[in-house]
């Protein structure tokens, strides 16, 4: 890639740090702008990292003033499902309303083009699975809501104004940078492996595995597990595909394979070899059966190319970097 200057935002959490690492070992200029809520500084392996909300309309006017950017990416966002119901105000305002403020300041000051951390939770419940784009959307809460909104907003903005973007619709980010520098870290933590694993080394009670009775072949939820670097190298094929003139558009990335969550902890025992503390429990309310992408059209248009295909391989990087951490 030619040297450019690119704008993250949200650069501090889980996947936009991972984006930024691989922009910087291109020796790429990278901003990072992150209020550092859910952030940290210490996942910022480079760049410049300004602290601020990236919806203010002054910081953005002078910083799009002061600095001309190639390419941005949004990462920042509110995302747990469960808290989206209770308090949508929140996820709203958050992942929607402040995503135009976005929008309107690189419209008005020919910033582009602009990738988009969009989910899988635009889907709903599958109609049909491996889910690919064609796929009707219908979420299921106003987190997927939220980022669908974007989605629609992106679509107007480019046909009323030619801004050029990528939407990608990650399917269930996982892993961790394999020199376990960087990792997954959230607060509260909801995701499936770093549970598991902090339940093995004692940091969090034992896991509640979430309901045993969906129609798969074990009766516990299947999803695409797909390592955090290769949702990294999508993001820098998806602006490269903006900036050598590519069209707009929306692309699921995950691996194409399902895991069931027994599968999961089964794997994460034999990476550890340990047992993972575990209580049974409900269904989770909003939970689809099975989520699975059918990613192919990142692969033909974007020639994007996973890395690392196996959950073992997956779940030793995140162990290593669980073992890492105080
Ligand atoms: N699970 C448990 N116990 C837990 C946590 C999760 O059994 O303590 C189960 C869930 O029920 C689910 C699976 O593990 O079946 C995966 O759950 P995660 O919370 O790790 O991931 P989700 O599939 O719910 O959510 C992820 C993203 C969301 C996004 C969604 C899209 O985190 O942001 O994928 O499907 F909306």
């Amino acid at each position: 890639m030619k040297k450019s200057t690119f704008l993250v935002i949200g650069g501090a959490g889980y996947i936009g740090s991972h984006l930024v690492k691989a922009l910087i070992a291109q020796q790429q200029q990278v901003v990072i702008v992150d209020n550092l809520s859910a952030g940290s500084a210490s996942a910022v392996l480079g760049g410049e990292l300004i602290v601020h909300d990236f919806d203010d309309r002054d910081f953005l006017d002078k910083l799009f003033s002061e600095t001309e950017f190639d390419g941005v990416f949004h990462f920042a966002s509110q995302i747990v499902v469960s808290e989206s119901v209770k308090d949508p105000g929140k996820y709203y305002r958050a992942n929607t309303a402040a995503t135009l403020t976005l929008l309107e300041a690189m419209r008005d000051h020919k910033v582009g083009p602009l990738v988009f951390s969009s989910t899988a939770a635009v889907y709903g419940e599958p109609l049909h699975t491996p889910i690919n784009e064609q796929h009707p959307t219908n979420p299921l809460n106003p987190y997927g809501r939220s980022k669908l909104m974007v989605e629609q907003m992106l679509a107007d903005f480019d046909r009323a104004y030619g801004q050029k973007y990528i939407a990608l619709r990650y399917f269930n980010a996982a892993g961790a940078d394999p020199q376990a520098r960087i990792g997954e870290n959230h607060e509260p933590e909801t995701h499936l492996i770093p549970l598991a694993l902090q339940a093995i080394s004692g940091k969090r009670p034992p896991l509640q595995l979430f309901g045993r009775d969906y129609d798969t072949p074990d009766g516990t939820c299947i999803r695409d597990y797909i390592h955090v670097d290769d949702l990294a190298s999508a993001h820098i094929l998806a602006i490269n595909h903006l900036i050598n003139n590519g069209k707009s558009g929306i692309y699921n990335l995950g691996s194409n394979h399902g895991y069931s969550v027994s599968e999961v902890i089964h794997t994460a025992e034999k990476v550890t070899g340990q047992e993972v503390p575990l209580t049974y429990a409900p269904r989770r309310q909003g939970d689809p059966a099975s989520l699975v992408a059918d990613a192919s059209l990142a692969k033909k248009v974007l020639g994007w190319q996973p890395e690392y295909t196996s959950l073992d391989q997956i779940i030793q990087h995140a162990w290593a970097w669980e073992q890492t951490r105080t």
